[in-house]
């Protein structure tokens, strides 16, 4: 454990069943389908990467990219594409593929923008949930774990760039966010 984190949340094992039990649902759901699942970068990435290998269907992967505007590191709702999907998603069955839920901001905004491209279905994927953040519901149909209000990394999320390759999910010192805020 890098001598960065107070606590480990949430230790590798535990991730690593519960992605396995997550993927374990999602090939039951889509049987017979050829499910498109979609990464928001850059945080979903170690996500998807264990989730696929979980799901025992043929599927297929893209990513999006994109950033909120705003100060400081709190979502602010306003969401801009920066990276779009290589696929047409038209009649697809897409799931999208996500590290954290935290204010549902960004995940309403793009549910909204990817359910105007006409999928035959759409449902979210999230590793965790931070439900007292939130601003807006949002509908995840497959979830990892809830987390406190406390700004957690590794397992993909990052501070500053850093700790997405931490296999665990813990919590920084508060001497090293000082005082930042998750997302
Ligand atoms: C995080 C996370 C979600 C978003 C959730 O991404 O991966 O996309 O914030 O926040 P919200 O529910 O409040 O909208 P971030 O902007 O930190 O980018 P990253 O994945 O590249 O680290």
């Amino acid at each position: 454990m890098t001598p960065d984190l107070e606590k480990v949340l949430i230790p590798s094992e535990d991730i690593q069943l519960k992605v396995r039990e997550l993927g374990a649902e999602v090939t039951r759901d889509y049987a017979g389908e050829r499910p498109l699942l979609v990464c928001i970068l850059r945080g979903g990435v170690v996500f998807l990467g264990d989730l696929m290998r979980a799901v025992d269907l043929p599927c297929e992967i893209d990513f999006m990219d994109i950033s909120s505007y705003g100060a400081g590191t709190s979502s602010s709702g306003v969401v801009r594409i920066l990276k779009d999907l290589e696929e047409d998603i038209t009649g697809r069955h897409v799931l999208i593929v996500e590290d954290i839920v935290d204010t549902g901001l960004t995940l309403s905004y793009l549910t909204r923008a990817l359910l105007a491209r006409k999928p035959a279905s759409l449902e979210v994927c999230s590793l965790l949930t931070k439900p007292s953040r939130r601003k807006v519901e949002i509908n995840v149909k497959y979830l990892g774990f809830e987390v406190p209000d406390e700004f957690v990394v590794g397992y993909g999320l990052d501070y500053a760039g850093a700790y997405r390759n931490l296999p665990d999910i813990g919590v920084l010192k508060p001497e090293v966010i000082g005082g930042g805020a998750q997302a």
